[in-house]
Order: structure tokens, then C-alpha cells, then sequence
């Protein structure tokens, strides 16, 4: 039997770990190579560190355990010209591109009226500019091979629902969302689709620290993640407190292979009902 993407090419920003390794699996599962990028160095004001060197490496053995083949380069999404050299190497080993996520991010909550303009910028720069910048790098890349393809962007529930102490985070992610369906409009005629997914919480490395349990348990101190997930469970509709990056895998599986093949300009939310 043969995979849903057999022969397809995708690039994936914040392939180290967490959501963007699930989907670098995921897609090779289902026969796509893969072009990975991440950022192995501290970004200032993070409260948890980014992926690293090494797990981007491990992201490539499991993809090439699956007998597929994975180009890797260490790139921060605001840099644009070390996104476009990663994207033209990998297309230049692999052969075309059909398939871009959107997926590298960070979250470092603060009170809107308190948080520095360092802060508020990388924001912006990583997590809505970088998502332009890693799309002007990549997707001409699908123009060229005038096959069409597909887009998804990682934004957030946060786009939607409100919740205090992320302002920049969810002004960016609400920005994706319009900057997708611009784009969305204007590569319809080439048949290449856009779509947003907006995860609710998911379990990586993001989540897993002490400031965004606070944003859970404003109550505590010092919340532990079991007092966050006690909070986290009672906000999902289902018997969960959070979803696993194989569910946002699996929705944006659908998206970029032909069982979405008419769905395009949408935002595909996967929350456990956390709405
Ligand atoms: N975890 C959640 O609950 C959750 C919920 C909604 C949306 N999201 C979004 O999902 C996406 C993936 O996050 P995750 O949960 O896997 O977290 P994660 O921190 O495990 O993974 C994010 C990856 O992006 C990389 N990255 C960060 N800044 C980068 C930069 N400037 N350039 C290149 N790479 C960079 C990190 O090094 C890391 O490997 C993010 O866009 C995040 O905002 C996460």
C-alpha cells in the first residue's frame, strides 16, 4: 500500500521537537521527505529553552528509520536569507516542494501593560513575521513545480478564545490567520491551498514549565504540571486535559493530502472541545 504523500517534498519551521517532529514523522509515515529547520540557541526572554541541535538530529533518525530521506539546517525563522538557503538546498537534493507547515513558535506570557517592547517584538518577529518569512522562502518553491500544494500554518486557539497575559502571542496568532487567507485567495488559481490549524493545549516543551502553568493556576506560586492539568481537564469539553501533537499531526495530514483537496482559506481547530 502506498502513503498518502508518496513522492511529495514538505518543509517544516520548528522541526526539533514537539508538534513539528510529530508531523516530520507523521508525513514520512506516509511517504514525504522532509526539509527541517530549527533554532538551536537561547532566545532572550523565553522561559523555557528551544529545541536543540540534538533534537533536531533525532528528529532526522526517526524519519530516516522510516526509509525516507530528511534535510536539516539550523535556521531562525526572522532570518529570512538562512530560511531561503535551507529551503533551496533541500529542494536542490530532493527534488521539488509540495507541502509547507508553518510550525515554529514560542510563548512567554506576560501582562500586556507590563510586558517590555523586547519582549512584545520577538513575539511578533518569530511568531507572525516569521511565518511570512518562512512562506516567501518556501512556497514559490511549490509555484515553480506548478503541481499546486498545500499551506498550513500553525496559529492557536488563542487566536479565538481570550485568555489574559498573552496579548502579543495572540495578536500575532490572530494575524495568521488573516494572513493565511489572504494568501489562500491568491494561490487558489495555482491550486495551492492555505489553512490555519489552532491547536488547544498540547503537551511539548512549550507547556511544560512553570510561567505557563501560572497562566492556568494564577492562584499558586509555584503550580507543578499536576495542578495544571487538574485546571487544564476541567476546561476541555472531553475526559482529557490536553491533546498529543499526533492529533495536530493528523488534522493537518488531512489538509495537505488529497482527502482535503477542496479545502482551502479555513482554520481547523483541534481543542478537546476547549472552546
Ligand atoms: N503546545 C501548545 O499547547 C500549543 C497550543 C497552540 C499552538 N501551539 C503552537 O504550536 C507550534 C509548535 O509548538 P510546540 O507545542 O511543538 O512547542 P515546542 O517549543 O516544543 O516546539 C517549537 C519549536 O519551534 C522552534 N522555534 C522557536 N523559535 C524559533 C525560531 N525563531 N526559528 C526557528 N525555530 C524556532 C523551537 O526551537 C522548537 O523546537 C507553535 O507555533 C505554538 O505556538 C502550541
Amino acid at each position: 500500500m502506498t502513503g498518502k504523500l508518496e513522492g511529495k517534498v514538505a518543509f517544516i519551521t520548528g522541526a526539533a521537537r514537539g508538534q513539528g517532529r510529530s508531523h516530520a514523522v507523521r508525513l514520512a509515515q506516509e511517504g514525504a521527505d522532509i526539509i527541517g529547520v530549527d533554532v538551536p540557541r537561547h532566545i532572550p526572554g523565553l522561559p523555557y529553552e528551544p529545541g536543540t541541535t540534538e533534537d533536531l538530529a533525532e528528529t532526522v533518525r526517526q524519519v530516516e528509520a522510516l526509509g525516507r530521506r530528511f534535510v536539516a539546517a539550523e535556521a531562525d525563522v526572522r532570518d529570512f536569507d538562512g530560511l531561503r538557503s535551507a529551503v533551496d538546498a533541500g529542494v536542490a537534493e530532493l527534488g521539488r516542494l509540495d507541502i509547507v507547515l508553518a510550525n515554529a513558535g514560542i510563548v512567554a506570557p506576560a501582562p500586556t501593560l507590563e510586558m517590555s517592547e523586547e519582549q512584545w517584538q520577538t513575539m511578533i518577529d518569530i511568531n507572525l513575521t516569521g511565518v511570512w518569512k518562512t512562506l516567501k522562502a518556501s512556497v514559490p518553491h511549490i509555484l515553480a513545480g506548478g503541481r499546486g500544494g498545500s499551506v498550513v500554518i500553525t496559529s492557536s486557539l488563542a487566536a479565538i478564545v481570550v485568555q489574559p497575559n498573552i496579548a502579543h502571542y495572540a495578536a500575532a496568532k490572530g494575524g495568521l490567520i488573516q494572513l493565511s487567507n489572504v494568501l489562500s485567495k491568491e494561490l487558489a488559481p495555482k491550486g495551492i491551498r492555505v489553512n490555519t490549524v489552532h491547536p488547544g493545549t498540547v503537551l511539548t516543551d512549550m507547556v511544560l514549565n512553570e510561567p505557563t502553568f501560572r497562566l492556568f493556576r494564577p492562584d499558586l506560586e509555584h503550580p507543578t504540571q499536576e495542578d495544571f492539568e487538574e485546571v487544564a481537564r476541567t476546561l476541555t469539553g472531553m475526559p482529557t486535559s490536553a491533546i498529543e501533537s499526533v492529533d495536530i499531526s493528523n488534522a493537518i495530514l488531512y489538509l495537505v493530502s488529497d482527502d482535503g483537496r477542496y479545502v482551502t482559506g479555513t482554520t481547523h481547530v483541534v481543542s478537546a472541545g476547549l472552546l
